[in-house]
């Protein structure tokens, strides 16, 4: 790194016979100016040559690895630890297109102020073609894509979080499927002799989505969402637009599969709001009093739903790894997920321990008496009481990959037609209001409740702590269009169903007065899961309500848990006080969006008010 850069140049061999994504290369590679481009083939040897370019350039700490072995170590810029939704564009053609959610610029405009931050950005840095694979490769429901990105750490990543390398390759050679270009720099061009620092960024940033085009540009950040490409941007933005225009969903859920003591087997898709659980419960153990039971994880956090032939939907996990947030899990919230990533794994912003190891808040009850922090501080148990800063970051990463969760169900996951999908659950982190679980009256009384879900911030997610941001169907920060025509293609999408899945509402997070949760969460959600997949197959009763069915006490399995009637009652109370002010808040969002929002969505509302 830091010679002079040259006019072309050089390359690993070029991987792909696909004229369109040589030239597209070729293009990028003059704007852009590397000192080399080289063609992921995602082999180990490869994926350990970069590692170890990693370790050099200090980007990378090699675990100690008798502990953590196969695993990394990395510490972001403070100025790059999240995804930036304030710096994230949908430059549809319309700005009425992206609607008013959304983030929108002139794409022409967006278009020449990209070519401006892109021109030499990559100068003195290597130019990675990086192809990859959203779902198993060759499946009727995958999607390609190639970044180009001047970061080794986004490939090493991409590589655990999708099918990357060679038979990607294979795949664009077909010429059977469009390809979506994805352009990232992280903005720190090298000027000759020029020392780098372990984590490249610009303090400018901009990730950008150019729908109608298919294209993704990102500049200025190495974390997360905003570098892996394939993730957010492709599986969420992007192909949020492909589904709509194909009759297709995709969809901000963890997918998994609830299996009796018979052996029968339910699959249910789940949307909750960023830092709501979702991995803790892709991987949940059942509790006590279950046993025979198991939860299989497909997803943790992207579903891709689309109707087989015989108007049943199915569904696949796109992704290939867990990008999971690190604090709060450990092996009682996560057994799963603690044996999927000890090893093989890259930790990113938590806390290194002395003998070379991590550690993050909730990992263990003891803290380590020493440590560096995800800012490379020294760290005591002291220091953090005194000066209140956590050892990790509260969004510090564990990048691992699926195949090594005990609990994915692998041939579910690597099923290229997916998984039959019997039940959608929406869910927010609420205090007050709303009951436990409740079931849809419908399909589309099931589409108002994704539409109008919320959630309470919470620190990690910045904003007043304790108010209700609404994310219908999780999505507000995902929906690469305007939010009230993504609601009009989940009420179209029964068209095309002979069996619509059967819509719930949950609520692990209800208080009581004293500010005590009344529900225990965990493990335990296994219960309402139990009674879902119950009310699928046609087992369980359910109590008519003004907002939806209900359980009865008696329908609910409490071997192994202790929780009287009283308490359930507390739990499940449909307030109607509360429900009327709930009702006025969904006004609020729908006068947003009103002139995109389809008529079904004002009926349900009217029919939600008259009952209660
Ligand atoms: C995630 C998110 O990282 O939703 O999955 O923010
Ligand atoms: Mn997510």
């Amino acid at each position: 790194m830091g010679s002079v850069a040259k006019s072309a140049p050089t390359s690993t061999r070029v991987l792909t016979t696909n004229k369109h994504l040589v030239r597209w290369v070729e293009k990028m590679a003059e704007l852009c100016q590397p000192e080399a481009v080289h063609w992921v083939d995602g082999s180990d040897a490869e994926n350990e040559w970069l590692c170890q370019q990693l370790v050099d350039a200090g980007t990378f700490t090699r675990l100690n690895q008798e502990l953590w072995p196969g695993c990394y170590y990395a510490r972001s810029s403070p100025n790059d630890v999240a995804r930036v939704e304030d710096r994230t564009f949908i430059c549809s053609l319309s700005k009425d297109a992206a609607g008013p959610t959304n983030n929108w610029e002139d794409p022409y405009a967006m278009r020449r102020k990209l070519k401006a931050l892109f021109k030499g950005c990559m100068r003195g840095r290597t130019m990675y073609v990086l192809p990859f694979s959203m779902g198993p490769i060759g499946s009727p429901m995958s999607q390609i894509g190639v970044q180009l990105t001047d970061s080794a750490y986004a490939v090493v990543n991409m590589r655990i979080m999708a099918r990357v390398g060679a038979p990607v390759f294979a795949e664009i050679d077909k010429d059977t499927k469009r390809v979506v270009p994805c352009m990232h720099s992280v903005g720190a061009p090298l000027a000759p002799g020029q020392q780098d620092v372990p984590w490249p960024q610009n303090d400018t940033k901009y990730i950008v989505h150019f729908p109608e085009t298919r294209e993704i540009w990102s500049y200025g950040s190495g974390y997360g969402g905003n570098a892996l490409l394939g993730k957010k941007c492709f599986a969420l933005r992007i192909a949020s637009n492909i589904a709509r225009d194909e009759g297709w969903m995709a969809e901000h859920m963890l997918i998994l599969g609830v299996q009796s003591p018979e052996g029968e087997k339910t699959y249910v898709a789940a949307a909750f709001p960023s830092a709501c659980g979702k991995t803790n419960f892709a991987m949940m153990i059942p509790p006590a009093g279950f046993e025979g039971w198991r939860i299989w994880t497909v997803g943790d956090d992207i579903a891709w739903i689309k109707p087989d032939a015989n108007g049943q939907l199915r569904a696949i996990n796109p992704e290939a790894g867990f990008f999971g947030v690190a604090p709060g899990t450990s092996a009682k919230t996560n057994p799963n997920a603690m044996a999927t990533l000890a090893r093989n794994t890259i930790f990113t912003n938590v806390a290194l321990t002395p003998e070379g190891g991590v550690w993050w808040e909730g990992m263990t009850d003891e803290p380590p008496a020493e440590c560096l922090d995800w800012r490379g501080e020294r760290w005591t148990p002291e220091i953090g009481k005194e000066t209140g800063k956590p050892a990790a970051h509260p969004n510090g990463r564990f990048t691992a990959p699926a195949t090594q969760c005990p609990s994915i169900d692998l041939a579910a996951w690597n099923s290229p037609e997916g998984v039959p999908i019997s039940a959608f659950l929406f869910g927010g982190r609420r205090a007050s209001a709303i009951p436990l679980v409740f079931q849809s009256f419908n399909w589309s009384s099931g589409v108002y409740l994704g539409a109008t879900m919320g959630s309470e911030t919470t620190a990690a997610a910045g904003g007043a702590l304790g108010k209700v941001r609404r994310d219908p169907m999780a999505m507000l920060p995902f929906s690469g269009y305007h939010m009230g025509d993504y609601f009009r293609h989940w009420i179209r999408m029964q068209r095309e169903l002979t069996e619509t899945p059967r819509v719930f509402h949950v609520n692990w997070f209800r208080k009581d007065q004293d500010g005590k949760f009344l529900w225990p969460g965990f493990s335990e959600n296994m219960r309402v899961l139990k009674w879902v997949v119950d009310r699928v197959r046609g087992r369980a009763q359910g109590k008519e309500t003004s907002i939806g069915w209900t359980p009865y006490y008696d329908d609910i399995d409490w071997d192994g848990l202790e929780m009287s009637r009283e308490a359930f009652e507390k739990l499940q109370f449909v307030d109607r006080k509360a429900w009327r002010r709930e009702v006025m808040d969904h006004e609020e969002l729908f006068l947003l969006l009103h002139d995109h929002l389809p008529p079904e969505m004002i009926y349900e509302r009217e029919l939600l008010i008259c009952r209660l």
